[in-house]
């Protein structure tokens, strides 16, 4: 387990946020709210397919300290940068009008106004143990504490239940689709907020309805190893929304809403151009294997779960090609070294694989991992062991 990925306890991230609230603003603030980050166990780009997904949220969490103010200003701090204070207003706020990370953390004060949920002004500061950039969604992670801090400290009472969460979900995926524009799906968000402990949320993008499926690992004596490339990766640029729009193309030539539709793939395949058809393929297979993923599950037979991780894996490479050389090796050794099944988490193009693996094999998986790229002259990946945490909450 690498250093630098452990997750902060509550307290710790209370600590951190509250210290940097203090120093940045000279008062404290009036709560301390945090969010997760997630990994993905199966059910790739089906988000904005209208298919299913299987996120877990991770023990990592973003903490926001947040304080009303009687004006229209923000001002947003963050550990990363503590120097810097963004500042701006809620007119100011808006798609186009914010550029960085202040984006993703203001930008949910005006997809709230824009919900019929208006907020004010606010300073924020924020400290995150969400690895950035490896595909965990930390950014997912920030709009939703944010979102949760808002609700709060604006009497939105939009936390208490799951239909609120919806509608901060909603909020968050605007704030990242409209003024950050990165056009993701949604996964993330619902992951952060609308997960259970020790559960894997089975989300339908359909209707955003959600099942809450056991995921103990532990119990069956197995670790879900979750491995970051480290490789970059930007959901902004245009391999993620080319793959949308591909869908969303192919989706119009079959005449249905979207490729959850999509009953006969046979049929499906033989009435599109060549240059769609694998990305059909994967997405109508990969709805396919989240079904059956959660079969086996609700059988209490995760062991037996390693072959559709795999699939998954072969079908993101192959015919939806969104992984990268590092990811493949990354699967593909985790494998040999005896994982169950393995395969590249998230958006892809860098970012993390996942291995599902025997408790005791861990540490000779982590090890044939970092040797095979060592044998590239690559460095290693940063390796650690996923648990199914809360979601995202009020601290203090
Ligand atoms: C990124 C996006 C999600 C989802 C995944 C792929 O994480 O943010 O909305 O589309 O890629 O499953």
């Amino acid at each position: 387990m690498d250093e630098r990925l452990q997750a902060w306890t509550d307290d710790g991230g209370d600590h951190r946020a509250t210290g940097l609230f203090r120093t940045a603003f000279e008062v404290g603030p009036d709560g301390v709210w945090a969010a997760p980050g997630r990994v993905n166990v199966i059910g790739e780009h089906l988000d904005y397919n209208a298919g299913p997904c299987l996120p877990i949220a991770l023990p990592h969490r973003t903490y926001v300290a947040m304080r009303r103010r009687p004006d229209d200003e923000i001002r947003l701090v963050s550990a990363m940068d503590p120097a810097a204070v963004w500042r701006g207003s809620i007119d100011s706020l808006g798609p186009g009008k914010v550029t960085g990370w202040a984006a993703y953390a203001a930008g949910v004060a005006w997809s709230l106004g824009e919900q019929g949920c208006p907020t004010g002004g606010f300073d924020a500061a924020v400290a995150s143990c969400v690895p950035v950039g490896a595909g965990l969604s930390s950014s997912a992670a920030l709009e939703c504490a944010v979102a949760l801090g808002l609700s709060d400290c604006f009497a939105l009472g939009l936390a208490a239940e799951d239909a609120g969460r919806r509608r901060l979900v909603a909020a968050a995926v605007r704030a990242e689709n409209e003024v950050a524009g990165a056009p993701t799906g949604g996964m993330d968000q619902a992951a952060s907020l609308r997960t259970r402990e020790g559960h894997a949320l089975l989300l339908d993008s359909r209707d955003q309805s959600i099942r809450q499926v056991p995921f103990d690992l532990a119990n069956e004596g197995l670790r879900l190893l979750v491995m970051d490339t480290q490789v970059a990766h930007a959901l902004v640029d245009g391999q993620y929304a080319a793959r949308r729009a591909a869908c969303e193309r192919a989706a119009s030539l079959l005449g249905v809403p979207s490729l959850r539709e999509v009953t006969d793939l046979d049929d499906a395949l033989g009435r599109l151009p060549a240059q769609l058809r694998a990305r059909v393929r994967h997405v109508v297979s990969e709805i396919a294997r989240v079904g059956d993923f959660v079969a086996l599950l609700e059988q209490g037979r995760l062991r037996d779960t390693g072959g559709l991780l795999d699939a998954s894996h072969a079908s993101l490479r192959d015919d939806y090609e969104v992984s990268c050389p590092e990811l493949d090796l990354a699967v593909a050794a985790a494998s040999s070294a005896g994982a169950l099944g393995a395969r590249m988490t998230g958006g892809g193009f860098g970012g993390s694989a996942v291995a599902l693996v025997e408790a005791g094999a861990v540490g000779p998986v982590t090890s044939a991992v970092a040797a095979a790229f060592a044998a590239r002259g690559w460095t290693a990946p940063r390796c650690f062991e996923a648990t199914a945490g809360a979601p995202g909450g009020r601290v203090r």
